[in-house]
């Protein structure tokens, strides 16, 4: 009985972990984002109709390439917040694609 008490604890606990995390990299990413990517474009390019990305690795690609125009230094995992969060709010991709 303890055994499984302790298998569930373990096992809800991870959940939590893992969902405040992706909460706090999304967040973390809106906070960069507004603070640094509204300069030259606001947020009506990423849901306009002609809009060019197309799936989840362009956004990736496209996020780098303005972090660079926007001469920031970025480190991955900035790069990985902003995604997440414009996927997150505006584009919706599949992740898997
Ligand atoms: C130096 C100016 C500049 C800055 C700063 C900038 N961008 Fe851009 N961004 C552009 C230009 C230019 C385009 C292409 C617009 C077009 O083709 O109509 C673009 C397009 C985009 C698109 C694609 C929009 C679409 O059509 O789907 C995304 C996403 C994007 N930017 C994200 C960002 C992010 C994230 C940041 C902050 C790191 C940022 N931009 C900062 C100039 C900039």
């Amino acid at each position: 009985m303890k055994e499984i008490l302790r298998l569930f604890l373990c096992y809800t606990i991870s959940i939590l972990f893992f969902t405040s995390t992706q909460a706090t990299e999304v967040e973390n990413g809106k906070i960069l984002h507004n603070e640094n990517c509204l300069r030259c474009h606001d947020v009506s390019k990423y849901t306009r109709k002609n809009r060019i990305i197309k799936n989840f690795q362009q956004l990736h690609e496209r996020v780098k390439q303005c972090e660079i125009m926007a001469e920031l230094i970025w480190f991955d995992e900035e790069i990985e917040n902003v995604t997440a969060y414009l996927n997150l709010e505006f584009y919706k991709f599949d992740i898997e694609k």
